[in-house]
């Protein structure tokens, strides 16, 4: 072993030191092996585990999203354009209507308002798809803020208006986000904006 070879230099009691310390190790890993399989073992389920309870974490989103929708009956409400004034096609959307996006349509009242999971999912959506141009906390960059309680169109401050900007799009960079994010990304989307202006709720980051 390599502490014989060199019985006589200074260091040999640090050598000989970690020679007794490479064989405990060594002796110790020995007779531990069985236990030390069942801790592989134990290791593996904890790991199983902590899969599992970050499965369970992230439920209350998915809770969320089964929460219960009333959904009213009667006819949907018109939804135009804020700079055409055209009825919006809501067959060139993305995604599938979940029971939100359908009472939404009908009230034009976002469901998600003031839910805290749905606000906070609005905010990362938020944050690929508008922060670039809006800023991350929607201060304003090359877009307008969104977060101030002014709008260059009023209609803005309803729901039902704040849906028809974002998915029909407004002036120039501003495109249609119909094609880009699903209208129940939308809703969520609005449900964090609409948090930056309900003063009682701060933004979700
Ligand atoms: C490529 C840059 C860009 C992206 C991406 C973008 N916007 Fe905009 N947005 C703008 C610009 C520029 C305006 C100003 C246009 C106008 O006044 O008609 C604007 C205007 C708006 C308005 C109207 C604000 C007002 O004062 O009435 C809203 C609401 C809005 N954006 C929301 C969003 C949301 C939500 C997203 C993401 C889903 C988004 N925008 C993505 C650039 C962008």
């Amino acid at each position: 072993m390599i502490c014989r070879l060199k019985p006589n230099v200074v260091k040999s009691n640090l050598l000989s030191v970690l020679c007794a310390a490479m064989m405990t190790t060594f002796l110790t890993a020995c007779h531990a092996s069985p236990q030390a399989e069942k801790a592989n073992v134990s290791t593996d389920t904890r790991s199983e585990n902590v899969k599992v309870a970050a499965a369970n974490a992230a439920q209350p989103v998915e809770a969320a999203a089964e929460e219960k929708i009333v959904i009213d009956l009667g006819p949907d409400l018109e939804f135009r354009g804020t700079i055409s004034g055209d009825v919006l096609d809501f067959n060139d959307g993305k995604g599938e209507d979940t029971p939100a996006v359908t009472q939404f349509k009908k009230t034009g009242e976002n469901p998600y308002n003031g839910n805290k999971a749905r606000v906070e999912a609005g905010y990362t959506i938020f944050s690929t798809a508008c922060s670039g141009c809006h800023g991350h906390l929607a201060e304003g960059k090359l877009g307008p803020a969104l977060a101030d309680d002014y709008w260059t169109y009023p209609g803005n401050k309803k729901d039902k208006g704040l849906f028809e900007t974002i998915y029909g799009g407004g002036q120039g960079m501003m495109g249609p986000q119909k094609g880009l994010i699903s209208k129940d990304e939308i809703l969520h989307v609005m449900s964090w904006i609409r948090s930056l202006q309900n003063k009682d709720m701060k933004p979700a980051h």
